[in-house]
Order: C-alpha cells, then sequence, then structure tokens
C-alpha cells in the first residue's frame, strides 16, 4: 500500500535519522479515546484525537496492539497479527489512522509481540489437536512433565505473572498429556523461535505492517524470544529483569545470545523499505552495557532506558544512570532513550510521591501506602523537564502530558490484569495506570466516550487533569509539556551533546546546546546561575528567584 508519503525516501542514518531525537507518544487504544461508547478506547477514537498529538508537539505514536485477541493480557495475547479486534475497529481504520497521523506529519509505531501467541492462535489450535512430536507442537515450546506420570511441570520456571510458567494440556485421546511454556499468562504461549516456520511467519507480518505504511515496531518482550536450549531450572525468584550483574549467570529465559541473529534478520527487512523504519526493543535488561548490544548498527535502532525509569529520585542516582546510558549507547553508536511511564508500570506522578529507596510497587490499591499526591506531581514535573533536555529519544505514556496520577484506590473487584489474580491477589498489577484518560471535564466518562462507560473506573476526581481545564491554563502540567517539547526543539535539546555543570548530591546542571539545565534534590534552595534568563521552569521560582527542592529550570546562560 502507501509508503509515507511525506517522509523522504533515504534509509534509516543512525547520525541523522528522525528517531535519534524524536519524542514517541505511547498510546494505549484500550485507554485513549473511545469512538462508539462501549467503554473501551478505539481506532476511529485516535484517529479523531490525533490533532492532540501535534499540539503537544511529539513527532510520532507507539500504538499498543489492537489486533484480535481475547484480551486475556489486554491484547498482548495476539489471536491474529494482520487484522484488528472490533473491539478497536477495522483495517481499514488502522490504514486510516496511519494515513490520518502521515497528514500531519506523525510516525506511527505498532506493537510487535513475538515471544508468545494468543492461545486462541490457529497455531495454538493446531498444536493442541496434533500429536506430541508433531511439527505443530514444535512451533510452540512443548515438553513431557517430570515425575513417573508426568504429572510435575518440566522445570522450575515461574511466569512473570506468579504461578507456573507451564500448563499441561490434554491430549485428543482426553488423557492428560504434555506441558506447554508460557513466560507470561496461560492464554499466551511461548513460542519456539528456534523453528524456522516461526521466523518465517514473523518475516511476514512484519511486510504486512510495513507494506501499510507504518515507521516501525515496538517488539515486545524483545529480551525473551530464545530460551537456554537445556531448559535448565532457575531457583531465583521471576522478574522480567535480565539481572544486573554484568558477570552473574543470566537467567535461562531472559537475554540470551540467540535473539541478536533475529533481530538483524528484520534490520534487513525494514533497511529493504524507503522511510526510516525503526525497531524499538522492549528488553528489559541490565546494565546498560547488555542492553546496547540489542541497539548495535545492525540490530534495532532504539531501546527502552528501563535503568533509567527505575533509578532513584535523588542527584548520584540521576547522574549514574544518566552518564551510564549515554556511555553505553555511545560505544553502539546507537542513540539513547528516556522513559518515565508506560502502560507497565505506576505512573510517575505516583511513583515519585512514594518514599524514596522503597520497593518498586507492582500497582497500588487499596490498603496500601498510599504516594503523596503533591510531592509526586512536583517530582513528576522535575523529571520531565530533566528528560526532555536530555540528548536522545524521549518516550511519553498517555496522559502523563496532563499529570496524571495512578489510580491507587481501585476497587480489586474492578482489576483486568492477569497478575492480581495469578499472584494470589498479593500483587496489584498494572489497572492503576491503564484508566481511559480524561479530556473534558464536565463530560461523561470526562470525554474518554460519548457515555459514562469505562473498561476500568475512572477516579473520583479526575476531571481536574482533564485537558480542557489544563489547555492555556498558565502553570498547567499540560502547557509545562507543550513549551518543553516546542523548546527541545528550537534548541535542538535531542541532538547533544550533554556537558556536566555540576554532579553533586544535591544539584545536577548540564548545558546541553544553548541551554543551561539545574535540577534540585536538595533541600535547600539554590540560586539560579548568574545573569542567566530563564526559559523554562517545573515550577515557579521562590519569592527571592531561587530554584526551590524539585525543581528543574532551563536558563540560557549569561
Ligand atoms: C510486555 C508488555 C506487557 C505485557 C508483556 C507480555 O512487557 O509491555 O504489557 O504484559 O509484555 O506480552
Amino acid at each position: 500500500m502507501n509508503s509515507n508519503p511525506t517522509h523522504q525516501d533515504t534509509p534509516a542514518d543512525p547520525a541523522t535519522g528522525w528517531w535519534t531525537r524524536a519524542t514517541i507518544y505511547q498510546v494505549y487504544p484500550r485507554s485513549f479515546a473511545d469512538s462508539d461508547g462501549d467503554g473501551i478506547g478505539d481506532l476511529p477514537g485516535i484517529t479523531a484525537r490525533l490533532d492532540h498529538l501535534v499540539e503537544l508537539g511529539v513527532d510520532a505514536l507507539w500504538l499498543s496492539p489492537f489486533y484480535p485477541s481475547p484480551q486475556a493480557d489486554a491484547g498482548y495475547d495476539v489471536a491474529d497479527y494482520r487484522d484488528v479486534d472490533p473491539l478497536f475497529g477495522t483495517l481499514a481504520d488502522a490504514d486510516r489512522l496511519i494515513a490520518a497521523a502521515h497528514s500531519r506529519g506523525l510516525r506511527v509505531i505498532v506493537d510487535l509481540v513475538p515471544n508468545h501467541t494468543s492461545s486462541a492462535h490457529r497455531w495454538f489450535a493446531a498444536a493442541l489437536a496434533a500429536a506430541p512430536g508433531s511439527p505443530e507442537r514444535d512451533r510452540y515450546v512443548f515438553r513431557d512433565g517430570a515425575g513417573p506420570d508426568g504429572a510435575q511441570p518440566p522445570n522450575d520456571w515461574t511466569s512473570v505473572f506468579g504461578g507456573p510458567a507451564w500448563t499441561r494440556v490434554t491430549e485428543a485421546d482426553g488423557r492428560p498429556g504434555q506441558w506447554y511454556l508460557h513466560l507470561f499468562d496461560t492464554g499466551q504461549p511461548d513460542l519456539n523461535w528456534d523453528n524456522p516456520e516461526v521466523r518465517e511467519e514473523f518475516l511476514g507480518v512484519l511486510r504486512f505492517w510495513l507494506d501499510r505504511g507504518v515507521d516501525g515496531f515496538r517488539v515486545d518482550v524483545a529480551h525473551g524470544l530464545i530460551k537456554q536450549a537445556d531448559l535448565a531450572d532457575w531457583q531465583e525468584p521471576q522478574e522480567i529483569l535480565s539481572g544486573p550483574e554484568i558477570d552473574k549467570p543470566r537467567p535461562p529465559m531472559w537475554d540470551q545470545e540467540g535473539v541478536h541473529e533475529i533481530y538483524r534478520d528484520w534490520r534487513r527487512v525494514l533497511d529493504g523499505y524507503p522511510g526510516e523504519r525503526i525497531l524499538v526493543a522492549e528488553a528489559w535488561v541490565e546494565p546498560a552495557e547488555r542492553l546496547a548490544r540489542y541497539v548495535r548498527p545492525d540490530e534495532m535502532h532504539q531501546a527502552f532506558n528501563f535503568e533509567y525509569l527505575l533509578a532513584a529520585w535523588t542527584a548520584p542516582a540521576q547522574y549514574a544512570v544518566i552518564t551510564r546510558s549515554l556511555e553505553a549507547t555511545d560505544v553502539v553508536g546507537a542513540p539513547t532513550t528516556w522513559v518515565l511511564s508506560n502502560h507497565d508500570v505506576v505512573r510517575h506522578a505516583s511513583r515519585l510521591g512514594l518514599p524514596i529507596g522503597g520497593k518498586r510497587p507492582n500497582g497500588i490499591g487499596i490498603g496500601d501506602p498510599q504516594p503523596d499526591a503533591a510531592l509526586g506531581l512536583r517530582r513528576a514535573r522535575a523529571a520531565t523537564l530533566l528528560m526532555l533536555a536530555l540528548p536522545g529519544s524521549a518516550y511519553l505514556y498517555q496522559g502523563e502530558e496532563l499529570g496524571l496520577p495512578e489510580h491507587t484506590t481501585m476497587p480489586d473487584e474492578a482489576r483486568q490484569d492477569p497478575t492480581w489474580a495469578r499472584s494470589g491477589n498479593t500483587e496489584r498489577g498494572r489497572d492503576g495506570c491503564r484508566v481511559p484518560i480524561p479530556w473534558e471535564a464536565d463530560a461523561p466518562s470526562y470525554g474518554f466516550g460519548p457515555t459514562d462507560a469505562s473498561w476500568l473506573p475512572q477516579p473520583p476526581l479526575w476531571a481536574e487533569y482533564a485537558l480542557d481545564r489544563q489547555r492555556d491554563a498558565p502553570g498547567s502540567t499540560y502547557e509545562l509539556y507543550r513549551t518543553a517539547l516546542r523548546l527541545r526543539r528550537e534548541h535542538r535539546l535531542g541532538e547533544g551533546p550533554l556537558e556536566w555543570l555540576a554532579s553533586g548530591d544535591e544539584v545536577l546542571s548540564f548545558r546541553n546546546g544553548a541551554l543551561t539545565v539545574l535540577t534540585n534534590f536538595g533541600d535547600a534552595a539554590v540560586p539560579v546561575p548568574t545573569g542567566a534568563e530563564l526559559v523554562h521552569a517545573s515550577a515557579p521560582l521562590d519569592a527571592d528567584g531561587a530554584v526551590g527542592t524539585d525543581v528543574t529550570v532551563w536558563v540560557r546562560p549569561a
């Protein structure tokens, strides 16, 4: 179909490519805008709201999955990679969205989920119907169970969402049979990436969406596709993170060497298309040097920087993670990326309102320690202004431009993330960051859709965050973002380079092009550099013109 008409037919250039400095806005389709009033957002809803992204000033949008799916994991369980779920619209709606975005100069990145399919995928149905050892089963990871009757799982791996990573199937003759691996929900069987048919299939899926004009793919669980061949036991608690120590054994399910060859194949496909199409890895890989291997020149273009997202809100921690991130990607010649929120973590306006140094919660609910909302928002605004001044590419998650907090008091009955049930009701999970966002203070569902329906309950007091209350309101978080994105573009902050001026225990400051950036993490206010002109600030300066605690300023030095 159409390749992107607004972009030049140049190959992706690692030095100057659009993505090296882009701001990319994550749209979570279920919760962005609902055109038909069923309480679940959809593609026509997104298309109708694209002007918001233009007004905000981002370069691209990334869409979380909208493919046919039983929605066992909010669409990250894909039953058909080449279609759109009727919940979200049709393939024609996807084409219209892509065209409408391109006509506004916005690039479009779609989500690709290669680690697992849905259990409703035709391949999995065929695997269940076929016998052990069949080619159909070989597309997934089926094994005989351990123990005399094969009644024990083949190894001790647990699912990221809790519970065992294996489920036993009933064979065609009605007897209990083999087990299949699912690192996530039971409804998400892991594919066997050693099988050439699996590889071939995904090359076809890439082409399908590239032919429809998408500008790239966000690759889900990019560090999980290849498992250690012996499927060795792993006694440690399961986490999606690969482990921070470079010299410790890596978990047998994450960050295995074999994944890189897959991305080299994909890169060749993308490079065959005009218009700078990109791959971005969702790889929970630490440390930064390991992650950088995903963005070597012949692999992906970007990888999410989760080490940055997870870093504590202190000057030393922020300094360390920023320098480490820049150094690690410099080695491979790739741009660094920055991210503070997404659909899997507690929103940063709430996360930063929790005590510093505590355990990062996987969801917050009734009865849990509640974040300090005002402190969280103040820090979130400072963190965002710091992030948007860093060279590289920044990812924003829908609603953060409104300063939206997590829904931290959602009734447990309303929860839909499989984590809550699979963890035996010990981990609240991710619903609190996925609540439909407020557009209009006084409309039903705060303007999310034409009715009151909302697949997750919107918290009371959501009205104050609505876009229409914040637009043109001096000091609002929305205007803070809009101005920051405009200045970031004008001053080419995404291009750098960054030069440190201060990296103490309380204050961080650096120079990026014509601007100096300063964040005050300390208790005492600090003066604005002498003679400097204030360009932007995450909060008003103190009465005597000093930068208060948890404030970032951008200034033009004298
Ligand atoms: C990624 C997604 C997350 C999903 C998981 C399994 O981490 O971001 O939402 O649950 O993969 O697909």
